[in-house]
């Protein structure tokens, strides 16, 4: 049987003839009896966290080839833009692409190609209460089948090890993800908005390469 986990409805809970309407638009992170995540299926219309590159090309020892698209539920990323923590139940999704092309217009370089793994990180410290602020991790991907299983047993330690070691605040990567950067705790504002953000790098739309002063000799 299909138990699911309605996080971002729980404010609404008691308001009658809403939880159907909440439910249809909020349901990210879906367990069954046994603690297996079904796999996320529209996550491309999630908040678009980043990308990291690692081209088995460029580096033969890479864990992961060779591009990681990064997404995040939006419910979530509202929580996270408002107080700058992770809410219970928050999903991210990571999709795994080959290199493609590597030669285009312009330039040579690294270009997305097929889709053949996804993975994916949520907080339940109630699921899982013996995990690094109740992070678990699943991965969908049956590679002698070549293709995506249906739902994945949490994967526990073998993911976490390296996340709660190396990862910014031991669960998330977000140093790689500049939205998610930009967003945290902004409060009620608009981080998205271009115009009113502060940028990583301030002026960058007004000047080319800012070259640092040549130090004086006397
Ligand atoms: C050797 C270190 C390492 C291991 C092991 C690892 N990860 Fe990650 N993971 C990363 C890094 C680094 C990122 C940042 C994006 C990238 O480089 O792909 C990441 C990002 C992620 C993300 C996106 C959200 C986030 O936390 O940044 C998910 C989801 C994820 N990993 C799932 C998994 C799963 C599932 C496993 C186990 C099968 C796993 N990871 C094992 C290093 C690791």
């Amino acid at each position: 049987m299909l138990t699911v986990t309605l996080y971002s409805c729980q404010d609404t809970k008691t308001k009658s003839g809403q939880s159907e309407q909440v439910k249809n638009e909020t349901v990210y992170a879906e367990f069954d009896a046994d603690n297996n995540l079904i796999r996320p299926i529209n996550y491309r219309s999630w908040v678009f966290a980043g990308t990291a590159t690692t081209p088995k090309s460029h580096d033969p020892k890479a864990v992961f080839p060779d591009f990681q698209n990064v997404y995040i539920d939006p419910v979530g990323y509202a929580y996270w833009k408002k107080h700058g923590t992770w809410k219970e139940g928050t999903i991210l999704v990571k999709e795994l692409l080959r290199s493609g092309d590597t030669i285009s217009s312009v330039g040579n370089g690294f270009f997305q190609g097929a889709h053949f793994e996804l993975a994916a990180a949520v907080k339940d410290s109630k699921r899982f209460p013996d995990m690094h602020e109740g992070w678990n991790y699943f991965g969908y991907a049956d590679f002698k089948k070549n293709k995506l299983n249906e739902n994945s047993p949490p994967l526990g330690n073998q993911c976490a090890s390296c996340h709660v070691q190396h990862a910014i605040d031991g669960d998330v990567f977000y140093q790689y993800y500049p939205v998610i950067l930009a967003a945290k705790g902004y409060g009620d504002g608009n981080p998205e908005n271009e115009n009113t953000r502060e940028g990583l790098v301030p002026y960058y739309k007004y000047k080319s390469p800012v070259v640092s002063p040549k130090p004086v000799i006397k």
